[in-house]
């Protein structure tokens, strides 16, 4: 959904990303969470609004629907223009993922009052992307209870659909049952093959970024394996991430206790080799963890000065994942390093980083379009 191609998408991205920085208001923390349940409740309701449209072209394009999914979209659109609650305005990576939200519903509105309903229908069905880009690198809160709602639990049987829809709205333990029973069930719940890869992309975040635990993950993956139907090239990877719980078991200190600084230090010299393109199955595991840990950081020390060096690091993993796992904020981390903390040495780094990265994408400099280099240009200011 976010290629690398889409040129005009990363150049808004960077201004919604600039302007949004200066709007943080002072306010008190209860007001602050306060605020920002009652904005994820409405993303809640308005998703759960538009959900039985959402399944089809047909259903959505029913004239009797459209003042409803016009209202939804208006909401959505509403409540994601101007500055976020203070929690998101808070932190680099939530503030950018909020950003790239808040395009996204203004886009899908706009192609929706052009007509362009199935544009706007399939945009839709990938707004869960932005959810779980917050919602899975944070790990769960403990002690927190969630009241379930309505028919979260499903009745029926467990499809793709449900285990998506629990995850995105973090009901993280239901979900995580979902994606089991439906790698245990397979092949006799006749779900597709093809959704081994999105199946263990959802497992892994939620065994490795939120609930943390390699002992949960190792007896979790173990219970897959005595599926012995499961496809050959699937149980070959799980073998692999298996090994990684195992020797994040065997670490002596835990990084989550480690002092910032001294994490950055750690995640440096565990970074992927350099020339390695594609992480290997086992390193997953590892770079999911090490993105979870920076982004706590940036969540916990707020205004810190060692966030630029996680946003230089938490960029480069970002990179490293998304050839194989997720959509990535790596560039606009990049940029975030550079122009909130100007004229250091990480700036430069982050800078060259982001120069280089544009120039790969685009497969050299002079095809890299004229908006995008300006970006480039303006970026060297900062330096
Ligand atoms: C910019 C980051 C961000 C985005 C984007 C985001 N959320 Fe959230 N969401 C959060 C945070 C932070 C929490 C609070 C977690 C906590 O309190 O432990 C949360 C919590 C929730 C909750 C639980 C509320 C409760 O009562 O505990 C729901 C439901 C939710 N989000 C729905 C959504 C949906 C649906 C979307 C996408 C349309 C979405 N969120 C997008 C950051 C985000």
């Amino acid at each position: 959904m976010i290629g690398r191609g889409s040129v005009g998408f990363l150049l808004a991205i960077l201004m919604i990303g600039t302007s949004a920085m200066a709007e943080a208001t002072a306010e008190s923390p209860a007001g602050a969470e306060i605020k920002l349940k009652i904005l994820m409740h409405t993303f809640r309701a308005e998703m759960e609004r538009l959900r039985p449209f959402l399944v089809s072209e047909e259903k959505f394009q029913n004239p009797k629907a459209r003042p409803l999914i016009e209202k939804s979209l208006a909401a959505l659109q509403d409540r994601t223009q101007g500055s976020a609650p203070q929690t998101i305005e808070a932190n680099p990576g939530f503030r950018l993922n909020f950003a790239m939200m808040s395009y996204h519903f203004k886009k899908t509105k706009q192609a929706f009052d052009l007509g362009a309903y199935e544009l706007a229908r399939q945009n839709l069905n990938a707004t869960g992307t932005f959810c779980i880009g917050c919602h899975s690198q944070m790990p769960e809160a403990k002690g927190k209870t969630r009241v379930i709602w309505g028919d979260e639990g499903g009745t029926g049987p467990v499809t793709m659909d449900t285990a998506e829809y629990l995850f995105v709205m973090r009901y993280f333990d239901l979900a995580l049952k979902a994606y089991d029973d439906l790698a245990r069930g397979f092949p006799k719940n006749k779900m597709s093959s093809d959704q081994f890869p999105l199946l263990y992309r959802r497992k892994l975040a939620l065994l490795a970024r939120v609930k943390r635990s390699p002992d949960l993950a190792l007896q979790n993956l173990r219970g897959d394996l005595e599926n012995k139907k499961l496809p050959a090239a699937v149980v070959h990877e799980v073998k692999a991430w298996i090994e990684s719980f195992e020797a994040w078991k065997k670490e002596s200190s835990p990084l989550e206790s480690l002092e910032t600084s001294k994490l950055l230090v750690y995640v440096k010299d565990n970074m992927p080799k350099s020339g390695v393109q594609t992480p290997v199955d086992s390193d997953v595991v590892r770079y999911l963890r090490f993105s979870g840990l920076l982004y706590e950081r940036l969540l916990k020390d707020t205004g810190a000065l060692s966030n630029q060096e996680t946003l230089y690091r938490l960029a480069q993993i970002e990179k490293t994942l998304s050839q194989k796992y997720w959509y990535s904020l790596h560039q606009s981390y990049w940029r975030e390093c550079v122009i909130s903390f100007p004229k250091s040495d990480v700036t430069k780094l982050c800078f060259d980083a982001y120069a280089k990265d544009i120039e790969d994408q685009f497969a050299g400099r002079a095809h890299v379009p004229a908006e995008i280099q300006s970006t480039v240009e303006a970026l060297k200011r900062y330096l």
